[in-house]
């Protein structure tokens, strides 16, 4: 019986790529290769320094990923940094998240993200997209000073709701999010929106769905 399902934020229920489209023109040479960048270096740092235990806020490593981007590609146009930084605040969602969680909620789920996302940040994305009375809790990490995948993260949910992990579906784009969800024990459903191949085979989710509809069926 599942009580709770929690997301990820970004990719899951907010697309990270919505900051570049919308500036397309303004970025330079090569936007979709600059988003790239951007996310895989942003994802990189929280990994490297969860391992090293030297903390930095998400919104100062998305900063930081977003110059390493700029430099690193070719032909980009490093004037549109804040532009695209005060994008980051306010990404598109996912056009089936808000009928989603409502209907999650009808069924008397608690619905919550769970995110690298510092407080600031998630507030302004949730905000903007029109979630707040969708979402019973945002966890953001920032409250342990970790980044996902240690176990602690996820921790804070059970904690908080006082249920066991299996009581829990979490739900994320990242496989490697999802790997470390069903390391810790909750019920786990990949978001596999651009048709990735899968991995990490020893720690499976339950469904592969292509978006979040699949969670009413
Ligand atoms: C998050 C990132 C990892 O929202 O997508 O936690």
């Amino acid at each position: 019986m599942i009580k709770a399902y929690v997301f990820d934020a970004y990719g899951t229920l907010f697309d990270v790529h919505s900051a570049v489209a919308r500036h397309f023109d303004k970025v330079g040479e090569s936007p979709a290769r600059v988003s790239e960048v951007w996310r895989n270096k942003q994802l990189e740092y929280t990994w490297v320094r969860t391992g090293m235990k030297h903390y930095k806020d998400f919104w100062q490593l998305t900063a930081e990923a977003l110059d390493f981007a700029l430099a690193a590609v070719p032909g980009s146009n490093s004037e549109c940094r804040q532009t695209l930084l005060d994008a980051y605040l306010s990404l598109d969602c996912y056009k089936e998240v808000p009928a989603v969680l409502n209907k999650l909620r009808d069924k008397g789920a608690k619905t919550a993200i769970l995110s690298n996302g510092s407080p600031k940040m998630l507030s302004a994305a949730v905000e903007n997209a029109g979630l707040t009375n969708l979402l019973d809790d945002q966890f953001s990490v920032d409250e342990l000073k970790l980044f996902k995948t240690d176990p602690s993260t996820y921790g804070m949910v059970t904690n908080k709701y006082g249920i066991l992990p299996s009581e829990i579906a979490f739900q994320s784009s990242n496989r490697w999010d999802i790997a470390g969800a069903k390391a810790f024990g909750f019920e786990c459903n990949w978001i596999n929106r651009t048709n990735q191949p899968d991995e990490y085979d020893d720690l499976a989710p339950k469904k592969v769905l292509s978006d979040l509809n699949g969670l009413l069926d």
